[in-house]
């Protein structure tokens, strides 16, 4: 269903905005719950799409998911490793988390092949290849992959890339290997941290979490637990750039401010005026800001999921700004759509030319995908007129609350 987010843009933005839980913990925390053997109770669940789906897989696999506010009480007691053939499976990536995990409770998963945002190939042959050092075998029949081990030990494993879903999946499946894994090359960013720790409360034996060398030590059964998901440092920052673009003066609450350094040394970089307090970013307005240049990196670095929204925020930079993305080289679908807004930017595979000072007018331009969409209401937000953005619904799968959170931050949305 095309739903369209409408914005009359160029109306200064003032006031407090708090960031929600962090989705790319959520979606990995939530099909973690079938490694425990007791009832899990979550706080601060973001209310976005990627969880509701989730939610759903669980219930599949007979595990029950009660909501109460953003508050899930989820209890695996009664689980049974059905298959996951279910069209949902591919609405999301992240379903492919229930890998990991269902290999490492029951030594077998078959199920669908994940989905996610069109950024160009996303093969998940780092996570089979942990699987399969662990000693799973893996059958691919066109989108169905079957995967099997008659036990799992732990072993090392080095990562050729330091991929996010590859460290969490061969996390999932070590839990209850026999001896220790280790996880070379490992993936930093803080979501793998915060489902560390929640591991490591239901009874797991996990080392390292946040630096490149992880060690999981097996374990036979996890309890459950209570855990609080952190902030969602991309929200954070995708509002941060929002009010460089147009604000007067808005506070960023519930922000872990070491989570985005990479962000906001960039925008100090552009002239932006910030404040940091321990736990928000306050944003006031600046004019005259100056182009930069990013690479994106993995966490610490510049974040592959903030180079779109910053690349509207450059379009009103003074002089040219270059983006170098090492990660999803096809990230750029969000470039034409501004070009449409009167934006000058060049782009291929791997990069972006930003020509600053051009002003932007309203018109209907398409999301592509999560972090296009956050790109596209921001250059909304900055634009003269009316702005249109056609299949609002992959925003909505990331960012809790959008609409009502820019309304009371001023901006004229719906
Ligand atoms: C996670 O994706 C995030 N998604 C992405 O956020 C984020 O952009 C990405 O990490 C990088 O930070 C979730 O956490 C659900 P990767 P993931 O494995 O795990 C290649 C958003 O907008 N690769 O670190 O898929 C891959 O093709 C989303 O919230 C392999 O080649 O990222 C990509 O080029 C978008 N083989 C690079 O590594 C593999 O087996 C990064 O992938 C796995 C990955």
């Amino acid at each position: 269903m095309n739903e369209i987010i409408k914005i009359h843009g160029n109306k200064k933005l003032n006031g407090e905005v708090t960031v929600s839980s962090c989705k790319n913990s959520a979606v990995a925390i939530l099909p973690s719950v079938v490694l425990a053997s007791e009832i899990v109770k979550l706080y601060d669940v973001p209310e976005i799409e990627d969880v509701k789906v989730l939610v759903k897989l669980l219930g599949l696999l007979n595990i029950d998911v009660r909501a109460n506010g953003d508050e899930l009480t989820i209890d695996p007691t009664e689980i049974c490793n059905v298959d996951l053939l279910d069209d949902d499976v591919m609405r999301l990536r992240a379903s492919y988390y229930f890998m990991g995990a269902l290999l490492g409770r029951f030594k077998h998963v078959k199920m669908y092949s994940p989905g996610g945002c069109n950024l160009g190939p996303r093969p998940i042959d780092l996570h089979l290849k942990g699987f399969e050092a662990l000693g799973a075998t893996i059958k691919q029949d066109g989108n169905i992959i079957e995967i099997d081990a008659e036990e799992l030990k732990g072993t090392d494993i080095y990562l050729d890339f330091a991929s996010v879903g590859a460290t969490i999946n061969i996390m999932l499946a070590s839990c209850f290997a026999q001896g220790r894994t280790t996880i070379e090359n490992a993936a930093k960013e803080p979501e793998i941290i915060d489902l560390s720790s929640m591991l490591n409360k239901m009874g797991a034996h996990i080392r390292g979490a946040g630096t490149s060398e992880i060690t999981i030590d097996g374990v036979f059964r996890l309890k459950g637990c209570i855990h609080d998901i952190i902030p969602d440092r991309i929200e954070a920052g995708t509002y941060i750039i929002a009010a460089a673009a147009i604000g007067e003066d808005v506070t960023i609450k519930n922000v872990i401010p070491q989570h985005i350094e990479a962000l906001t040394s960039k925008l100090e970089e552009m002239g932006v005026k910030l404040m940091q307090g321990p736990d928000y970013i306050r944003v006031l307005e600046s004019e005259n800001l100056k182009a930069v240049d990013i690479i994106t990196q993995p966490f610490p670095g510049f974040a592959t999921d903030l180079q779109q929204p910053l690349t509207s925020l450059m379009t009103k930079a003074i002089g040219t700004s270059h983006i170098e993305e090492t990660i999803y080289a096809e990230r750029f679908k969000h470039c034409h759509e501004l070009n449409q807004m009167g934006a000058n930017i060049q782009y291929k595979t791997g990069s972006s030319t930003i020509h600053g000072g051009t002003p932007l007018h309203g018109t209907d331009i398409f999301a592509t995908d999560l972090r296009c969409g956050a790109a596209l209401v921001i250059a909304g937000l900055m634009a003269d007129g009316e702005t249109n953005i056609h299949n609002a619904y992959h925003i909505y799968r990331g960012y809790d609350s959008i609409v009502s959170k820019l309304q009371a931050l001023g901006a004229d949305i719906e």
